[in-house]
């Protein structure tokens, strides 16, 4: 049990050539999602961390970056003791490379560091220079899954920016609604349009149906923002005792009632042929053609 939290500290290139003679193909683009929400707390670490394991179980080359530069999730989770961390990118000028560790269930972890509060100490030109960093790793994965804080921050927003597809978390409740809208709402501010996934988190199907549809209704009507419904995840105990070990739930429990419905999602993921909607440019040319196509149609 306690070598599910071991893990070695090797050199990025030499983790990579590993990954690329286990899959033996050619690189392609990753494919970049990012977990967010608009409040704390609602699972987003547990659901990205046991969702890379997931895609990693299926063969994919995925990285888990930590993008909680203040309080070090995934480290926590996983009971990692990283001797560099994106701290160290950001502060000692290392490159990623020099931080990446092979995580739990075959996966890669850029591990966050405690402390740091947030990318704009960095400055715009080291901040343009991480974000190239990042988007130079895409070709030798085939998932790089964003684990954020919640809310937005400049940190949050670089990481999104990134991102293919988001994911926004959220619980059944009231106030979670007014707080999801929220970071809606900042998103459509920067531009972007389509690729947010909801997932309810702790709920049953009827509560995760009701509070997608009222989601996506205020984002129907004020904003003109279409929302994607991922599905719910069931309250399961066996999250909170996996944490309590410091054991990734995926890995601990794999048929625990979150990490099956996880499964669905993540074979969902691997089965879709075409990449989700992104704010990136091959998604603009992407929606141009889907456009045309049901312009198209309409008018036929
Ligand atoms: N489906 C679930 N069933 C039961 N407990 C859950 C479930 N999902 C998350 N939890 C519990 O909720 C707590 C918060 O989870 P987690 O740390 O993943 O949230 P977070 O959104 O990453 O928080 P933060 O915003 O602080 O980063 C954890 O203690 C975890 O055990
Ligand atoms: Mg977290």
């Amino acid at each position: 049990m306690h070598q599910l939290g071991h893990t070695s500290v090797r050199m990025g290139e030499e983790i990579f050539s590993s990954a690329s003679a286990k899959t033996g193909t050619f690189p392609c683009s990753a494919r970049a999602i990012a977990f967010t929400s608009g409040k704390g707390g609602v699972g987003k670490s547990n659901i990205a961390a046991a969702t890379a394991i997931l895609l990693a179980g299926y063969g994919k080359r995925v990285l888990l970056v930590d993008g909680d530069l203040g309080l070090a999730n995934i480290d926590v989770l996983f009971g990692l003791r990283p001797r560099l961390t994106l701290q160290h990118v950001v502060q000692d000028g290392r490159t990623l490379d020099d931080v990446l560790i092979e995580g739990p269930g075959g996966i890669f972890v850029l591990p966050a560091g405690s402390g740091l509060q947030d990318l704009a100490t960095l400055g715009q030109a080291r901040l343009d220079e991480l974000l190239a960093a990042f988007r130079a790793l895409d070709s030798r994965m085939d998932y790089i899954l964003f684990d954020t804080p919640a809310g937005i921050s400049l940190t949050v927003t670089a990481f999104l920016d990134l991102s293919d597809r988001l994911v926004l978390i959220t619980m059944p409740a009231p106030p979670a609604l007014t707080d999801a809208y929220a970071l809606i709402k900042v998103l459509w501010k920067r531009g972007r349009r389509g690729g947010i996934s909801v997932l309810v988190n702790q709920a049953d199907e009827a509560e995760g149906r009701a509070m997608f549809r009222g989601l996506s209704w205020v984002s129907e009507q004020f904003l003109d923002q279409q929302l994607d419904y991922l599905g719910y995840l069931p309250r399961d105990p066996l999250v909170a005792e996996a944490v309590r070990r410091q054991q990734p739930v995926a890995l601990a429990y794999p048929d625990a009632p979150l990490v099956s419905a996880l499964r669905t999602i993540a074979r969902t993921w691997i089965n879709e042929q075409a990449p989700p909607a992104s704010g990136g440019i091959e998604a603009l040319a992407r929606d141009a053609v889907a456009t045309t196509t049901t312009s198209d149609r309409r008018a036929s």
